[in-house]
């Protein structure tokens, strides 16, 4: 392996004009005889000089170092590098001329992207991009976000820049303890919040070491967050929801707990009704249980009476998380608990020391960002924003006789089909080039199969296909909604009619 970036001037060239070192893989075999590791080097050099040309390593126009600095780097004699470079010369890769040296040709073939980028192809880009329920990238708070970063990192002691805290940086746990206090009614003292990078890690960490048996989970939810707590130790075990969110006295026996998102069930969107919350609080105290509850768009809330958090009625049994995945970005890897207080030491054990993906200088930004009010700014903007999205998809649905259940909230919506519809619109919705996802995606795979409408394929709306609003552009966001109710109601006429 010779680095290009070697001792002789003109090497130096090369690294400057790429930015960066070189390396040219010349595979030694050390086996080989004297003369024949020659031959061998002389064409593993042609070859690395025509695959790095080829895949613009060597952009054309480079100037290649003088024979003498090369044959001194790679072993070879001065004629045999010579050599190289007039094969390379004949085959068109190198142009040579007085006084300039040898350069990369212009013609020389530069692949347009990278073998490894043209291994994979893209993935088609949605026309109608009903993504779920992402937050709109467009809204990211760049100017506050690099204001607090400015702020957070100049004023950040040496010591924030050393190995960090297992239960995630001391000045965003305060900050949090605050917010989801003042904000969501959360009883939290920074004592008890570990960080994480997400919901889906949070719940890894709980299973592998808090959960001590079966956990119930709502019979429709996210199936990767199902998949890490199944992977990492712990069976789940669905219970029914209907519009007052999760059947409680259904909770099965035998369960260590129950994962719930109780202020807007994921992906229905009813909240678990009052009586459910004191009950399902009253369940896990008798039987010595836990509540999980997945605090995942609580601040996204387009009505006028806010959803406090369930861990305020049982800050003993009930683990509070959540991400800011919906509210700011899925790039932020931010995320909390909200621990009881005796299960802190577990769950920063299970943790362990340094949690690998965790960035401890962007949580000392995140807690200025909230500190500075710019986090707050940012979520009324947010729900504004929002609230109009959802107001136009709603009257619009209205318009052609669908309505929307569940609470004006958060970043998607259900709209209600018959359960035999949702692979026949979701076939649709591909080839008409929308992301959506049809209901079905999101039960457990224990949990009762709807009935598909028996006789009443189009009345029976049991169905749904789950629609982020959040993700359009603003400039297409009317067309696309316009699109997606043409191919909703399409498809539930002519169900209709084959009815009739
Ligand atoms: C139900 C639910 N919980 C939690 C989250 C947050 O996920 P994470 O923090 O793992 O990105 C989401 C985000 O899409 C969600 O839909």
């Amino acid at each position: 392996m010779v680095n290009m970036q070697a001792n002789s001037d003109p090497w130096e060239q090369v690294a400057q004009r790429l930015g960066t070192d070189l390396f040219l893989d010349l595979q030694p075999d050390p086996s080989a005889s004297a003369r024949g590791r020659g031959a061998r080097l002389r064409r593993s050099l042609a070859a690395a000089l025509r695959a790095a040309i080829d895949d613009g390593r060597l952009p054309a126009g480079t100037r290649l170092p003088p024979y003498r600095s090369l044959a001194a780097d790679v072993g070879l004699a001065r004629g045999t590098v010579s050599a190289v470079y007039q094969e390379l010369i004949a085959e068109g890769w190198l142009v040579a001329r007085q006084g300039s040296g040898t350069r990369v040709a212009a013609t020389a073939r530069q692949p347009a992207s990278r073998p490894a980028d043209s291994a994979r192809p893209p993935a088609p880009t949605p026309v109608h991009d009903f993504a779920l329920g992402q937050p709109n990238p467009s809204l990211f708070p760049r100017t506050d976000w690099v204001a607090s970063t400015r702020r957070a990192i100049m004023a950040a002691p040496d010591e924030a820049f050393g190995p960090g805290h297992p239960q995630g940086s001391a000045p965003l746990r305060r900050s949090l303890a605050a917010y989801l206090s003042r904000a969501r009614g959360v009883e939290a003292d920074p004592e008890q919040i570990v960080l994480t990078t997400s919901v889906m890690h949070a719940l890894e960490l709980l299973s592998r070491n808090v959960f001590d048996g079966p956990l119930a989970v709502e019979s429709h939810g996210l199936p990767f967050h199902r998949a890490v707590i199944e992977r990492a130790g712990t069976a789940t075990t669905p219970v029914a929801i209907d519009a007052g969110g999760a059947i409680i006295g259904e909770l099965a026996a035998d369960a260590c707990g129950v994962l719930l998102t109780p202020s807007h069930q994921f992906p229905t969107g009813v909240p678990l009704s009052p009586t459910r919350r004191a009950e399902v609080i009253d369940w896990a105290r008798a039987g010595r249980r836990l509540v999980v509850e997945d605090d995942y768009d609580g601040e996204l809330r387009y009505d006028r009476e806010p959803i406090g958090a369930l861990q305020s009625l049982g800050p003993d049994v009930v683990i509070h998380t959540g991400s800011v995945s919906k509210s700011l970005s899925p790039a932020v890897r931010i995320a909390w608990l909200v621990l009881p207080p005796h299960l802190v030491d577990t769950v920063v054990r299970s943790k362990g020391i340094r949690e690998p993906d965790a960035s401890i200088v962007d949580q000392l930004v995140l807690a200025d960002l909230i500190d500075s009010g710019a986090y707050d700014r940012h979520i009324r903007r947010s729900r504004q924003y929002y609230r109009r999205r959802r107001d136009r998809l709603t009257a619009r649905l209205a318009e052609a006789g669908l309505g929307l259940p569940g609470i004006a909230a958060g970043l998607h919506a259900v709209i209600p089909i018959p359960a035999a519809l949702e692979p026949i619109i979701a076939r649709a919705a591909e080839r008409r080039g929308f992301a959506l996802a049809p209901l079905g995606l999101f039960r457990h795979p224990a949990a009762p199969v709807p009935a598909v409408g028996g006789g009443d394929p189009a009345g029976s709306r049991t169905g749904g296909i789950v629609v982020g609003f959040g993700t359009p552009a603003a400039s297409t966001f009317a067309v696309d909604v316009d699109a997606l109710v043409a191919l909703i109601t399409d498809h539930l006429v002519t169900a209709e009619r084959a009815h009739r």
